[in-house]
């Protein structure tokens, strides 16, 4: 049993109990005191002698909680000496109230209000980290000091100077710094946080023989938990820190080049709004830009011509008006064929040889040809369109026992064959051959 350690841990609780004497005197002083009357002095005297001996009790308790602690020793002396001061000066206010010496205690009760705002504030930083109060203030409330940042591409965000390093410097640097470098450990660089501490190096390849990660995961209650005194490292910081451990560590590489694992991509997603999930292909590839002229004249044949989004030169072709537009009307879109990524040709009446030409869309990535007389013959024509995901086939008459015409299609995820002379049975021969293909009749 270690008593004395007990009684340090009084401390935060004791300590709120000069603070409300001292203040209440000031207050009493201040509003009430001007009548000179008996018995206001005899209750302001009172009030500052309880202040005074609760003081003392508080230091006491203070002083041994500091031999216990790994306190950060800058912010310990100023709230240790700070505290003791007004120690001090509160055991002299009740002399000075006694004995009517009215500059003295005017000082000295200015001077202990003061004092308890400083104190206060060295008392919090110690608990909570240095800049705990101000915090809510510079928007920078725990680990969300994300929102300040502009660009949300996992492409550019490096791991280590966005997550890491802020993250230790929250909760590590009181401790591990240049000057104070407990355990020989210093996070102030990258480099001297890879050197390691007095047992050696702290991130190892793999995070469960890291000391770091063993350190912060730890039962609270250890005595080598990490941190000792101090916002303890939350989940979603242990899982960011114990990610970068595994990716190995590095200082430059990105969210990207660090392939995030489910965890991570969660916790980037919701806590700061990075969308980690893959680029479709009209995101990754830039299309050429397209002639306006060249547009009006397909959308004056009877073409309705839109692009995908804003900024993107990505085109969407669909028929407006069916009745105008003819099968030799599909070959005027080669224009802009490395333009178009959605094509709606249903209900044109084409037929297998008609449908040769859309080999050359190379970019699209859905297309619909609903309603038409193809059959499995012209499917063998689609071949070249690497970047398929999605194809409408309902209503045409094809009878495909197969899907091996869909094989070179690589990116191809859907298949739509409703409504065609495909036979039921061979559809679950087909979705066992082709599992990575959804395919719906
Ligand atoms: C309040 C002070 C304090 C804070 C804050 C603090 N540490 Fe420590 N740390 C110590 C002390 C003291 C030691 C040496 C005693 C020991 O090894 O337990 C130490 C040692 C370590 C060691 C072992 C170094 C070695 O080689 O022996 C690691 C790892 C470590 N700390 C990690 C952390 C991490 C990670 C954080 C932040 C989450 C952190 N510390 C925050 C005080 C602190």
């Amino acid at each position: 049993m270690d008593i004395m350690n007990f009684i340090g841990r009084l401390h935060p609780l004791v300590v709120h109990l000069p603070i409300g004497f001292l203040f209440l005197a000031l207050l009493v002083e201040w509003f009430i005191g001007k009548g000179k009357s008996n018995s206001s002095t005899r209750i302001v005297l009172f009030i500052l002698i309880l202040g005074a001996l609760s003081s003392v009790v508080a230091i006491v308790c203070g002083w041994l909680l500091a031999m216990d602690g790994d306190y950060e020793t800058s912010l310990l002396s100023w709230h240790r000496w700070l505290g003791t001061a007004i120690g001090i000066l509160a055991i002299i206010a009740p002399i000075a109230k006694y004995f009517s010496k009215k500059q003295l205690y005017r000082v000295t009760l200015i001077s202990i209000g003061l004092l308890l705002v400083g104190t206060g504030h060295y008392g919090g930083s110690l608990t909570h980290g240095s800049d705990y109060l101000i915090q809510p203030l510079k928007g920078t409330v725990s680990e969300n000091n994300f929102d300040l940042f502009e660009i949300r591409n996992p492409d550019s965000i490096i791991v280590y100077t966005s997550f890491i390093q802020p993250m230790l410097e929250r909760k590590c640097y009181d401790c591990h710094n240049s000057e104070k470098d407990m355990g020989g450990l210093n996070m102030d660089s990258y480099a001297k946080l890879l050197e390691g501490g007095d047992h050696g190096k702290v991130v190892t390849n793999d995070p469960w023989s890291s000391e770091l990660i063993l350190r912060v995961t730890l039962p609270k209650t250890n005595e080598k938990y990490m941190p000792p005194k101090g916002a303890p490292l939350n989940y979603n910081e242990i899982s960011l820190l114990k990610w970068w451990i595994e990716q190995g560590s590095d200082s430059l590489k990105t969210i990207t080049e660090m392939e995030p694992n489910k965890t991570v991509k969660h916790i980037l997603a919701s806590n700061y709004k990075i969308d980690t999930s893959p680029k479709t292909f009209v995101e990754r590839v830039q299309a050429p830009s397209v002639n306006a002229s060249i547009l009006d004249s397909l959308t004056h044949l009877g073409w309705e011509i839109n692009q995908i989004a804003e900024g993107n030169n990505f085109l969407e072709v669909s028929p407006k008006n069916k009745n105008l537009l003819s099968k030799k009307d599909l070959s005027v879109l080669a224009k802009i064929k490395d333009n178009i990524t959605w094509l709606d040709l249903s209900g044109l009446a084409l037929e297998d040889a008609d449908i040769g030409i859309i080999s050359k869309f190379k970019n699209l990535t859905k297309l619909q040809l609903g309603d038409n007389g193809i059959t499995e013959n012209g499917l063998v024509s689609l071949s070249s369109l690497k970047h398929l995901e999605s194809l409408n086939l309902a209503n045409n008459p094809i009878q495909s026992e197969n899907l091996d015409w869909a094989k070179p299609l690589t990116s191809l995820k859907r298949v739509y064959l409703w409504q065609t002379k495909t036979n039921p049975d061979s559809v679950d021969r087909i979705r066992e051959s082709f599992p990575e293909i959804q395919v719906i009749l």
